[in-house]
């Protein structure tokens, strides 16, 4: 064995040299990975191998590019990526790719030019930089369409998709598909095959056949941008994207489709949206990490979960933890709620056709119901609470789980804003109970807010994140304040638009600036989609609000053809005549005149106050560090992912200009709007919100 560098060792296997990647984590192509390949290839090309085969040790191949070193300083120059795919590209004899685990952005670039590809069944493969604001900048963009053809590498590079290896292999991405667990042996067979039949080299870049049948169709270019038109809104790197495949077809040569990439790249990688989306995947990791609880604690086993409360609610949590084969019972107080609810389950999953009919049917039969606490919750390792907001309710619930469950259980609540050490208080175990605030719909909405209360265990956290994980949430930890973070600070941006709308602005010029600021829909587009009446009630309603005189002239939002909107047959909404007269009815009656209010004043409005109130949450502890808010605002809450999330775009605006205007509203408004201390504190200190720990 030679070794090449700290990352990279060469071996021989008869015939065959074998290139091993080995940088923990995920054998990213850092500077010493790059230096190590070129290496690699450079003394396997100078012995007398008749193959080589290049394969990773650890959990992955190569997951990409090392994402820490963008934006970095250049350290000491070392061989580029481009010298890298060269080398192997030319070599005389051939290169073999030998994937486990995931071969993505560069990776799989890498990949491509390997003159084969020998992949395990559970490899994964994929271009997923659009998800960091980027296109694939080492070739791939020229490459991916030469082999899978244009329709499917315009999917594969817009989506991001992880592409299972016997699909690729089915689309000629992967040559050959290995036995599990056998890669390196299948891979070397494979090298040898190729010496013993003297396959040719293929060399991706010279095979244009796909290209051509897309040449003179723009048509495929023009239908695929409008059919995805909602879903790439706001966002510059999908556009970017399918520019390069463009480029790929109407190019005269492989070399110039490679500079339209380059140029394309250059322009993502300088932009604000890529920063902020290469902020965001790591803030997601970030949230993981809890100071004080080593990733190494514990865990509770969970195999059985209860749920009180077969609503929407309740269902949708059972759900999730159905999708990973734990067995789940749901209690009700009565046979027909309970009948209802498991009804709803079953055409849920009948309806998302996420899964094959006997694995749906085998999640249905994990979720049962039952009457009885005393019954059903005598083995459960987690009950989840996800009854009516009243704390008299969730007291006797806590009351009689401590008295029904074993020693051990975990108790949790799915409140959304009640205090927790209340809940937690009428309980001899405060040390069990914990929040898990799920978003609805519950089997659909990614985040999880896990509230630890006063004397919640750390082992019950770190179970709790764990299982986050397992059940595909992106969980956050935070601390018990009402409305927890999300809802806390959503409150402020609500108060907002209510009072903008009290001040001349109409519903739909908010919804539009928010919208346009890249939310998928406005705060009164929202409520007429959730529905008006929601907490109201017709026998006290006396037309005190514009919501009660909307809801009292029946006009309840969508379900209704009518809220703050009109709304068509098909649900188009268009600005309504009535509201805007009720609107100016109450302003007239409050003694004011309306005003013309400009679209910067209202955005100002709304999102200046969630981020001063980030600041709150943050100095009071009650989240870890500022990029927590961030992930639960892009997950949660539609914050678009391209401006990274409320911190992210205070430090893009700049704190000192958040801390000004937050003054100037408060002089103008008052009380609502006095700035954080912190805020003050930050600023005069020059640092920025990213530096904010809870
Ligand atoms: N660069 C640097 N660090 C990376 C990384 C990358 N490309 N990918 C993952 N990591 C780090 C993570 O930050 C994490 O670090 P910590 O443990 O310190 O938090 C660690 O590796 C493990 O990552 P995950 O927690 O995400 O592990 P996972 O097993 O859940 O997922 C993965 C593994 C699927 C590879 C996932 O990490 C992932 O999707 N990574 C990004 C892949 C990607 O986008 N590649 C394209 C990069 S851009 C590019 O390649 C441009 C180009 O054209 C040259």
């Amino acid at each position: 064995m030679t070794e090449i560098n700290a990352v990279t060792t060469l071996t021989r296997d008869g015939d065959v040299a074998v290139i091993t990647l080995n940088s923990p984590p995920v054998n990213a192509l850092s500077a010493a990975v790059r230096q190590g390949l070129y290496d690699g290839f450079k003394a396997a090309g100078a012995s007398d191998a008749k193959a080589i085969v290049l394969i990773c040790d650890g959990r992955t191949f190569i997951a990409g590019a090392d994402i820490t070193e963008f934006g970095a300083p250049a350290g000491t120059p070392t061989a580029s990526l481009f010298d890298v795919q060269t080398m192997m590209e030319d070599s005389p004899v051939p290169v073999i790719a030998a994937i486990h685990g995931t071969a993505l952005g560069g990776g799989l670039e890498v990949a491509l030019c390997a003159h084969y590809r020998v992949a395990v069944p559970s490899a994964r493969l994929g271009l997923p930089e659009v998800a960091l604001g980027l296109l694939p900048g080492a070739g791939g963009t020229q490459r991916l369409p030469r082999v899978v053809g244009v329709e499917t590498a315009l999917e594969m590079m817009t989506s991001g998709r992880h592409v299972p290896a016997p699909e690729a292999f089915k689309l000629g991405l992967v040559d050959e598909l290995a036995p599990e667990g056998e890669l390196r042996a299948a891979a070397i067979a494979f090298a040898n095959k190729c010496v013993a039949e003297n396959r040719p080299l293929v060399k991706i870049s010279d095979n244009n056949t796909k290209l051509e049948a897309a040449k003179g169709h723009p048509e495929i270019f023009a239908n695929f941008r409008k059919a995805n038109a909602r879903k790439f809104r706001g966002f510059e790197a999908p556009e970017a994207n399918i520019k390069c495949i463009e480029a790929a077809v109407n190019s005269a040569t492989f070399e110039e489709g490679l500079k339209a990439e380059r140029t394309l790249f250059g322009g993502l990688m300088s932009g604000v949206q890529s920063a902020a989306q290469r902020y965001y995947f790591f803030a997601e990791r970030q949230a993981n990490k809890i100071p004080g609880i080593a990733d190494d604690t514990p865990v509770r086993p969970i195999n059985k979960v209860g749920i009180i409360g077969a609503g929407t609610m309740g269902g949708g949590i059972a759900m999730n933890f159905a999708n990973v084969g734990i067995q789940v019972v749901i209690v009700e107080q009565q046979q027909a709620p309970l009948d209802k609810g498991l009804a709803t389950i079953r055409s849920n999953y009948e309806r998302s056709r996420t899964a094959k009919p006997e694995e749906t049917a085998k999640r249905v039969g994990l979720i049962t119901g039952s009457l009885s606490m005393e019954e059903a919750f005598k083995d459960v390792d987690l009950v989840i609470e996800a009854v009516f907001e009243r704390m008299d309710i969730k007291k006797d619930i806590f009351t009689k789980l401590d008295a029904i469950c074993k020693p051990g259980a975990i108790l949790a609540t799915n409140t959304s804003a009640l205090n927790i050490d209340e809940i937690a208080s009428v309980t001899k175990r405060p040390q069990d109970v914990i929040g898990l605030h799920f978003f609805s719909p519950a089997n659909v909405m990614k985040l999880l807010e896990i509230v630890r209360a006063d004397h919640t265990a750390d082992d019950v956290i770190q179970t709790s994140m764990k299982l986050a994980k397992k059940i595909g949430k992106i969980a956050v930890l935070v601390g018990v304040t009402p409305g927890f973070v999300g809802n806390r600070i959503l409150g402020q941006r609500q108060r907002e638009a209510q009072k903008l709308v009290l001040e001349g602005a109409m519903p739909w010029d908010v919804d539009r600036v928010l919208y346009d600021f890249g939310f998928p829909m406005g705060p009164f587009a929202m409520s007429d989609l959730a529905g008006l009446d929601i907490g109201w009630v017709k026998e006290k309603s006396h037309g005190e609000t514009i919501r009660d005189v909307l809801c009292e002239a029946d006009r309840r939002g969508q379900k209704t053809g009518a809220g703050y909107y009109d709304y068509d047959e098909n649900r188009n909404a268009k600005p309504s005549p009535f509201t805007e007269q009720v609107i100016h009815d109450f302003i007239v009656k409050s003694g004011a005149n309306p005003r013309k209010i400009s679209d910067e004043e209202i955005l100002e409005r709304c999102i200046f106050p969630m981020i001063n109130e980030a600041v709150k949450i943050l100095e009071e502890g009650k989240a870890i560090r500022a990029s927590d808010v961030d992930v639960v605002w892009v997950n949660g809450y539609g914050w678009p992912v391209y401006r990274g999330g409320p911190m992210f775009y205070g430090d893009l605006v700049g704190p000192a200009k958040v801390l000004e205007k937050m003054k100037e509203f408060e002089a103008k408004m008052g009380e609502q709007f006095k700035p954080a201390a912190l805020l003050e504190k930050l600023v005069a200190d020059g640092k920025k919100f990213a530096d904010l720990k809870g």
